[in-house]
């Protein structure tokens, strides 16, 4: 399987708040092209744990401009594989090996100057890429941050985020406390209606048209979520970064499962090519239009990297939603079981690491999700 990863070098880790890290790695400078980033974009982490490769996302705490190094932020989860090595065993020094950023938590706008931010526990690593990219790039965008843990020794960047307030005129944060209430603190619970209310209410977030940001448990997103839908603001106007996909994986309804058990995914009048057919395609990446010679027992995502694209990924395990992109045209086909749901596989969305093409000619759009 191709996977278009480095070893990158740890040149520094240090301690963010109880039970986090921050990672610095190293990236020499003929690698700094490859891992060009974009605020608020990811990496991948695969790590031999226990005789086990084991691959996760992580967020870039640092701002993308930074050329030579990148920063990401974790956090300890309970029983984690992952988060447990990186917080308690890596060493300055190792290596880990790292596929470039992907994602598109945030776009480039010149309409969207007020940028709202909730986050949760170490859902405030993407925003700290952004807020550092802003305070170079447009200091005079408004922003603010409302940002919920249970206690300020468990939050991380609070010595840092309380800095760039003193440096950017523009930027708020708001801080919630979930097992505390201390002098300074907004909100002494877990994120509700009411708080939400006099966000609106008590500080100028809808003054002029707001982009919200949402990173956090599903739970705490969707509340955020419901609650801007009932102000009136437009899906568009929400961005959201799911680090964790809590739930399990869902099965396709028995009737849209064909003879060899799985779900296609576009135009089901279009003829099924078989196994060893030439299917050719384009795939809308990053504004461009790419052609693709898919090859068998190839996905949709193999296809485009052993082309030498650039496509956003990170397990290749259909587990961490990185790699999706809508079909637009064509036919494709998904495992029965994915943790796309019933609606986004009738809305034409897959897992590009986990689909193969069915038709002749098939288009996928990485942009349009
Ligand atoms: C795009 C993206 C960006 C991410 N950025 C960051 C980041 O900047 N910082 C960071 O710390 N993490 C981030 N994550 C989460 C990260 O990828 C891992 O999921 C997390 O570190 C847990 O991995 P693990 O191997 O330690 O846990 P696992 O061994 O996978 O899981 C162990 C247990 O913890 C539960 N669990 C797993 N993940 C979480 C979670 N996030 N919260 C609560 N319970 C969980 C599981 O259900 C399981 O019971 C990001 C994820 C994505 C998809
Ligand atoms: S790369 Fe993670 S789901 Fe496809």
């Amino acid at each position: 399987m191709v996977r278009k990863e480095f070893d990158l070098k740890i040149t520094e880790k240090r301690d963010e708040a109880t039970d986090a890290v921050t990672l610095k790695l190293e990236i020499p400078e003929n690698l700094q092209e490859e891992f060009k980033a974009e605020a608020g974009q990811f990496i991948g982490v695969t790590a031999q744990i226990n005789g086990e490769a084991v691959h996760r996302s992580y967020s870039l705490s640092s701002s993308p401009l930074e050329g030579n190094f990148q920063e990401i932020s974790i956090k300890k989860v309970l029983n984690g594989k992952m988060s447990t090595y990186l917080v308690d065993e890596v060493k300055e020094g190792q290596t880990l090996k790292v596929v470039p950023p992907s994602g598109h938590f945030y776009k480039e706008s010149e309409n969207e100057k007020n940028h709202v931010m909730f986050a949760a526990g170490s859902g405030v690593t993407p925003m700290l890429s952004i807020i550092r990219y802003l305070k170079e790039k447009k200091p005079n965008d408004q922003i603010s941050l409302f940002y919920w843990n249970k206690t300020v020794k468990s939050t991380m960047f609070h010595k840092e985020l309380n800095e760039l307030m003193r440096e950017m005129p523009k930027l708020h944060v708001y801080w919630g406390y979930t097992q505390e209430n201390i002098e300074g603190c907004d909100f002494t619970q877990r994120v509700c209606d009411k708080d939400l209310k006099s966000c609106f209410y008590n500080w100028s977030v809808s003054l002029k048209t707001p982009v919200f940001y949402l990173c956090g448990p599903e739970s705490f997103m969707s509340i955020i979520e419901v609650f801007l839908g009932t102000k009136g603001y437009d899906s568009s106007q929400i961005r959201k970064e799911n680090f964790f996909i809590n739930v399990e994986p869902v099965k396709a309804p028995a009737e849209s499962i064909d003879e060899d058990g799985k779900v296609l995914v576009g135009d089901k009048s279009l003829e099924k090519i078989k196994s060893g057919s030439e299917a050719k395609g384009v795939a809308v990446l990053d504004g461009d239009k790419i052609e693709v010679e898919f090859q068998d027992e190839e996905t949709i995502l193999e296809s485009l990297l052993r082309s030498g694209e650039n496509p956003p990924y990170s397990c290749m395990e259909g587990t961490c939603i990185a790699c999706q992109c809508r079909v637009t045209e064509g036919l494709v086909s998904m495992p029965a079981e994915t943790f796309l749901s019933e609606d986004e596989l009738e809305e034409g969305l897959i897992l590009s690491c986990q689909a193969f093409p069915k038709s002749k000619n098939v288009k996928v759009d990485f942009d349009d999700l």
